[in-house]
């Protein structure tokens, strides 16, 4: 196809050699089949800065160091520099994220460069070798449901192990590769320490893949892995191989019998007086 402009400087570069097809426009970016030499790999190009809000992202740049200070009050304001500052550390974010996950074992795309704006990954294809499809464009079986459900626990243990918590989880941002789901599009990937709303960030992502999954294996729905994950990992117990269950006692504080006794007898006592009272 005819090269996009977005693309031209990474083809002019000689990084891509040629533009295959358009895989997808999304909301942030576009995505496309490209060829690096003989190897076909996916690019994603971001989109333009301006078309976007910045206001939404402030729940997950939380917590996010900026080692250098100009930059930092630079991002703070709303001027130019500080806009393009920020949004070249959002996407420096993803490419970031992806590779830190990748070397902690955790089911993504591999990286190869990030140029211009360009994110260069890995295709992930299904077994046929077309392009993935995303997980909300496929039906599971009950069994193959709770099999992809506890894998992707597992990877979110293990991104949690190594400090990420997705943000934006669900089955639109999870493809089906040949050997089962990989996690895709980690701009807005949080830092667990030192960000206030981790704990609910880390809730939703779990509780969205446990609603999509519950739709073919009902028995999911009542799993409490976001309970047990994150009380573990408050604990400093949580480990990439800790085995979970789904399961979470609530915590209940031993109640003193005497005393609830006690208060009921005299409730009792109270109801009896006010009853003869009125008589
Ligand atoms: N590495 C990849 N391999 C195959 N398809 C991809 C890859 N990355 C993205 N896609 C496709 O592009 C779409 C949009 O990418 P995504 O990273 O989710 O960006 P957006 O911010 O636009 O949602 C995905 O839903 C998926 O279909
Ligand atoms: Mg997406």
């Amino acid at each position: 196809m005819k090269v996009p402009k977005s693309l031209t400087s990474v083809v002019q570069a000689g990084v891509i050699t040629e533009v295959v097809s358009r895989l997808m426009s999304g909301k942030e970016a576009d995505v496309y089949v490209v060829l690096c030499g003989e190897v076909i790999r996916c690019a994603k190009v971001y989109k333009d800065a301006t078309q976007r809000s910045f206001r939404h992202r402030t729940v997950y740049t939380e917590g996010r160091s900026v080692r250098n200070s100009r930059r930092s009050r630079a991002m703070e304001k709303k001027t130019r520099y500080g806009r393009e500052e920020q949004e070249e550390a959002w996407q420096n974010m993803e490419v970031q994220a992806l590779t830190q996950l990748q070397a902690a074992g955790v089911r993504v795309p591999a990286t190869y460069t990030f140029l211009d704006g360009v994110l260069l990954m890995e295709l992930v294809v299904d077994e046929e070798g077309n392009p993935a499809p995303r997980l909300h464009d496929v039906t599971f079986t009950p069994e193959k449901a709770r099999e992809y459900h506890l894998t992707l626990m597992q990877d979110i243990v293990r991104m949690l192990c190594a400090g990420i918590i997705h943000g934006d989880l669900s089955e639109y941002n999870l493809l089906l590769g040949a050997k089962g789901p990989v996690i895709i599009d980690l701009p807005q990937a949080i830092q667990a320490s030192g960000n206030n709303q981790a704990e609910r960030l880390l809730a939703r992502d779990i509780q969205n893949l446990t609603l999509y999954f519950g739709q073919f294996a009902p028995e999911l729905l009542s799993t409490k892995y976001e309970k047990e994950i994150w009380l573990l990992y408050k604990k400093g117990k949580l480990t990439p191989d800790t085995k979970l269950t789904g399961q979470f006692e609530e915590s209940t504080k031993r109640v003193n019998l005497t005393d609830l006794l006690r208060t009921i007898e005299d409730v009792n006592i109270e109801e009896q007086k006010r009853k003869e009272r009125l008589s």
